[in-house]
């Protein structure tokens, strides 16, 4: 256990990848790791490939090309939910000595268990779902007893140390993980059914609909898809954010996982300090929208969606 999510992620790459080291990552990820990436471990010499999360031809060039110590990606992904396929990165990375970890903070361990597909490591970010009440801040790793070692040696170097009072609120949230989780997988998929038809919906982004890119992955390694859904407006950045403004149960925040609904305008709340040239290049539309389906009544929330898309 450790502090948050960023601590977990931060002090296994710092521990697993060695200085003038390469590693192996997927474009849609969350903001701070893929920061973090980028900018913190270049100092050490360490570098980084890339890959779109279905480029399983990329991964292996990159293997080839590298002595990989780490492949490292969400699944699903944050915030267009794409799926890896665990098993087959596992049969690739295998034997070349890399190493395998999924954060798998959007499934939770109710829809997926990547160690049981292959991965070496899982990662959460217990803040979201293990917690569930968007009121602390944890992260978890979890794996074989000799990689988790490693990592536990560098978090007794760098801190992160996960505080009492947020520990007994994480043991307190798992009480009722499973049954969060399960209400939220059904909002979530009722949603993305709903939403993917409605006229002022441009495109919904869900694992659950067949109209995933990463659908057939998600069904053959997910027990169900999460409780988070991803979808465009069928406007611009400001008929997003009237919509957003108008709707009235869920908090506009950037998290998710908790038992309030949670929405985003991930332009404004999480990029909101990045130019539109990087914010294209990272794949992040203007009107896109992620709502993290909490623990209300889905005839709540759909009420609740359907006045505010009738006033765009
Ligand atoms: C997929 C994923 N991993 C890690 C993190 C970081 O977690 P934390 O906020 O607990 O530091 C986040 C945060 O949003 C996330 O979405």
């Amino acid at each position: 256990m450790s502090s948050c999510g960023m601590n977990a992620a931060t002090t296994m790459l710092l521990a697993l990848v060695p200085a003038g080291g390469h590693l192996v990552t997927t474009t849609d990820c969350y903001r701070r790791t893929r920061q973090f990436i980028q900018t913190v471990l270049p100092k050490m010499g360490i570098t980084a490939t890339v890959i779109e999360p279905s480029d399983l031809a990329g991964l292996k060039a990159a293997l080839d090309a590298h002595d990989c110590a780490l492949f490292f990606s969400e699944s699903p992904t944050n915030p267009y939910l794409r799926c890896v396929d665990i098993p087959a990165i596992k049969a690739l990375c295998a034997p070349k000595g890399c190493v395998v970890c999924i954060d798998s903070t959007f499934a939770t361990p109710i829809n997926q268990k990547p160690l049981s597909l292959g991965a070496d490591l899982v990662l959460h970010s217990a803040t979201k779902y293990m917690a569930g009440h968007n009121d602390v801040l944890c992260g978890a790793l979890a794996g074989g007893a000799e990689l988790v070692q490693a990592v536990r040696s560098m978090h007794n170097v760098l801190g992160g140390v996960i505080d009492p009072h947020a520990s007994y609120l994480l043991l307190r949230g798992l009480k009722t993980l499973e049954l969060r989780v399960h209400h939220s997988n059904q909002s979530a998929l009722r949603l993305a059914r709903a939403l993917e038809g409605h006229p002022k919906i441009a495109r919904v982004h869900y694992p659950g609909l067949e109209s995933h890119p990463d659908h057939a992955i998600a069904t053959a390694q997910m027990a169900a898809f999460g409780g988070v859904v991803s979808f465009e407006v069928d406007g611009d950045l400001w008929t997003t954010a009237k919509f957003i403004d108008a709707v009235r149960l869920p908090y506009i925040a950037p998290s998710l996982g908790g038992v309030e609904s949670l929405i985003e305008q991930p332009t404004i709340v999480s990029y909101w300090d990045q130019p539109a040239e990087t914010r294209a290049k990272l794949g992040i539309k203007d009107n896109l929208v992620r709502f993290s389906c909490g623990i209300e009544g889905f005839d709540d929330i759909w009420a609740d969606f359907e006045q505010a898309l009738a006033q765009i």
